[in-house]
């Protein structure tokens, strides 16, 4: 890679990556029985084929477990070789013990500090920025960043505005030092919370407590603005994904790989012609998984891996957007 006034990279990056989505899968054709909707209006809007579905006995964190022992074992650690585990997620377990401690408890990772984030889609970008700078204060090693979502809990059946767009999975990195020439370049955050009720869950927390009445009026479910979140999801994504590069003095034409937040293809589309990549170096996988928010990252960087699309040395830029609203990139050597 080039130097010149190009930021070097930090050599704190991903370590290990590792997914788990779960088996049952709910296609297009069977949302057809039960809501009005069509393969073609699904896969017209939003490139959707098919999302994965938890069992009645899987909650978040047994998703997030399952791909934090993939990426230990993808870094070659053991989960006592964890300092902080940092959880990404909007469906978390319960209200606490955060979905951080339970994933602790459920590996073994005794001296880990636990905790989530609340960054919606964003989550598990969230995460990894936090994680490079507390790795670079010198006080950490090891730390583990999931991004989790058990979405088909808290959606409502009866809204085909919602339920055809979302599915289940986990993703989690171990981030740490990974040597000179690699690693984090730049990351960025943003948000904008006069535009959180676009995307939200009313009820349940302490300004609506779950009643009766929230239950009755079908507030424990998510409701979104699909169209206004559209636009500010486009604007939001070209901001992010230009703020990284133009920080380190590098263009899309630069990039090896473009992995965005999977919600929706006509957004990828749109991120990506802002930074003039095309459509062989950007990652997409939304008509397999649906919009899994804060997992839908670090499952594409799993599979792009596993597939051999994702290699060492490449240029890679990761993008998110979400409720909050919240958005975000990375810009690192992988
Ligand atoms: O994860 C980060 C946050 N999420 C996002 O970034 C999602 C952002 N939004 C979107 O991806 C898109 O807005 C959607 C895919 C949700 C919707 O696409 P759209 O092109 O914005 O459609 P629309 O909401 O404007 O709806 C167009 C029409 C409406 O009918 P009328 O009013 O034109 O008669 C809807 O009622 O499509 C109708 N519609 C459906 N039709 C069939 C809405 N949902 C469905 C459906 N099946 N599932």
């Amino acid at each position: 890679m080039e130097s010149g006034n190009r930021k070097e990279p930090s050599g704190i990056g991903i370590k290990g990556i590792g997914a788990y989505v779960p088996e049952a899968t709910l296609t297009n054709s069977d949302l057809e029985q039960m809501v009005d909707t069509s393969d073609q209006w699904i896969t017209e809007r939003t490139g959707i084929k098919k999302r994965h579905r938890a069992s009645p006995d899987q909650a978040t964190s047994d998703l997030a477990r399952e791909a934090a022992l993939r990426a230990l074992d993808d870094a070659n650690l053991r989960p006592s070789d964890l300092d902080v585990i940092i959880v990404g997620t909007a469906t978390p377990d319960m209200f606490f013990p955060s979905t951080g401690c339970l994933v602790q408890r459920a590996i073994g990772a005794t001296k880990a500090a636990a905790f989530d984030i609340s960054a919606a889609c964003s989550g598990f970008l969230y995460g990894l920025s936090i994680a490079e700078d507390f790795i670079k204060t010198g006080k950490y090693e090891n730390i583990l960043v999931i991004g989790a979502e058990t979405l088909t809990r808290i959606l409502d059946w009866t809204d085909r505005a919602t339920c055809v767009l979302f599915g289940d999975g986990a993703g989690a990195a171990v981030v740490g030092r990974v040597g000179d020439g690699r690693g984090i370049i730049s990351t960025f955050m943003a948000s904008d919370g006069s535009m959180g009720d676009l995307l939200k869950l009313p009820a349940g927390g302490s300004r609506m407590p779950a009643s009766e009445a929230t239950i009755r009026n079908r507030l424990h479910y998510v409701k979104m603005e699909g169209n206004k979140l559209f636009k500010a999801a486009v604007k939001a994504m070209a901001n992010a994904a230009t703020r990284v590069l133009e920080d380190s003095g590098y263009t899309g034409e630069d990039l090896d790989l473009l992995v965005t937040h999977q919600a929706n293809l006509r957004i990828i589309d749109a991120t990506a012609k802002r930074i003039d990549i095309p459509d062989e170096k950007v990652y997409t996988n939304v008509h397999e998984y649906g919009n899994t928010s804060a997992a839908s990252i670090p499952i594409a960087l799993a599979e792009a891996k596993r597939k051999g699309v994702l290699k060492h040395d490449m240029l890679v830029e990761l993008v998110a957007f979400g409720g909050g609203l919240t958005w975000a990139s990375v810009l690192m050597v992988w």
